[in-house]
């Protein structure tokens, strides 16, 4: 008799009951309507195709005006979001899957033209993000960003409210769960990584400080809806958006045990660059770090083959691992990693903005 495959084990995750361990990471695709960022019928038709997945995590989306950093992402902080993710969620439900939202706050990484108000971007201290970059509409190719204003102590309360509010909204647009963007450059990254952290009140400073803003959040989240149903994407080494931290094993073995003590469901980890070749291998010590502290469901990203995910699951270095790019271009990667059938290449130059086309038009297997 063949081996079972790992990857159709199932697993708790939280209180939700997956089918696999094949997960769809949250992927910025940038196709909410115009004007107000909504969640439309073609995005739920594309997270309808991809619902074999054993957890989606949708794209990250703003919970406010502020928190948006690109052209076309999608958020939920408006009534018109909300019932266009419940478009969403519904679909997914009906065709058998389970959906996440990821709730994002971009920080720095904005532009005055996507701001209330065309205000500058706001971060914990005022730092410029050298190099980093935004598309602010269809045409403006990609834009520098400018420094930001940091934040004062009085906005915090703000911050956390914003969170929670989007948490809120995101219940009643019908998610079965939330993930909180602690990843790749954005605000609560902004403030975990010593780079880009250079307050002196009770939010930077010491690594205790760095860590009260994003476990401030958390905590709301969590309020809202129970540790059940809450994770938290982390991305210890990524140095996209112009992101650096001085000992990342510390900050973010510091952050893990934390978000244990706290009880939640999983914390996914990026652990290489987000578009990344895989030229550096995986941050194992850091890995092994989080791990050693972080009692509940790790999850694995980052340029995972099928292979290689039955390999770090078996050897008990992952429970689950998010698939991003091959989720892009095939809507039922489950089946063709069940069966070993071939993938579908994915188009990059469709990943942000457009239509269907390399959006919902990838073929599935039945088609060929
Ligand atoms: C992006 O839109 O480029 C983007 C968004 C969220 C991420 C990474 C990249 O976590």
């Amino acid at each position: 008799m063949a081996t079972p495959d790992v990857l159709f084990q199932p697993l708790k995750l939280g209180d939700l009951e997956l089918p696999n361990r094949i997960l769809m990471s949250p992927l910025t695709r940038s196709r909410a309507a115009q004007p107000g960022d909504v969640p439309t019928a073609m995005n739920a038709e594309y997270y309808r195709q991809r619902a074999s997945a054993g957890l989606i995590i949708a794209e990250a989306t703003q919970v406010s005006p502020q928190g948006k950093g690109y052209a076309f992402t999608p958020g939920i902080h408006s009534q018109a979001q909300i019932e266009g993710w419940r478009q969403v969620t519904s679909a997914v439900h009906a065709a058998g899957g389970r959906i996440y939202l990821q709730l994002w706050h971009v920080g720095r990484i904005s532009h005055p033209e996507l701001q209330p108000d065309n205000a500058l971007p706001v971060a914990p201290s005022a730092i410029k993000p050298e190099g980093a970059k935004t598309f602010i509409s269809a045409d403006s190719g990609m834009v520098d960003i400018p420094t930001p204003r940091a934040l004062t102590t009085e906005e915090m309360p703000d911050i956390v409210a914003q969170y929670r509010k989007g948490a809120e909204n995101a219940k009643q647009a019908g998610f079965d769960g939330v993930e909180v963007h602690c990843a790749n450059g954005y605000l609560l990254d902004q403030f975990l990584r010593s780079g880009s952290n250079q307050r002196d009140d009770d939010y930077g400073g010491s690594l205790e400080n760095r860590l009260r803003l994003p476990l401030e959040v958390v905590h709301a989240v969590v309020d809202v809806w129970g540790v059940e149903r809450v994770g938290v994407r982390v991305s210890p080494t990524g140095s996209f958006n112009a992101m650096q931290d001085d000992n990342p094993e510390e900050t973010f073995a510091a952050f893990a045990k934390k978000l244990d003590a706290l009880g939640i469901a999983f914390i996914e980890v990026v652990e290489d660059s987000f578009q990344g070749n895989h030229a550096n291998g995986r941050p194992e010590s850091v890995i092994e770090a989080i791990q050693a502290v972080f009692s509940r469901t790790y999850i694995a990203n980052g340029n995972y083959t099928a292979d290689e995910a039955r390999e770090r699951i078996t050897a008990g270095k992952t429970d689950l691992v998010t698939f991003g790019r091959p989720f892009i271009a095939n809507p039922d990667l489950p089946e063709r990693f069940r069966r070993n059938a071939p993938l579908n290449d994915w188009d990059d130059s469709t990943f942000y903005g457009g239509d269907e086309h390399g959006y919902t038009d990838y073929p599935f297997l039945s088609d060929t």
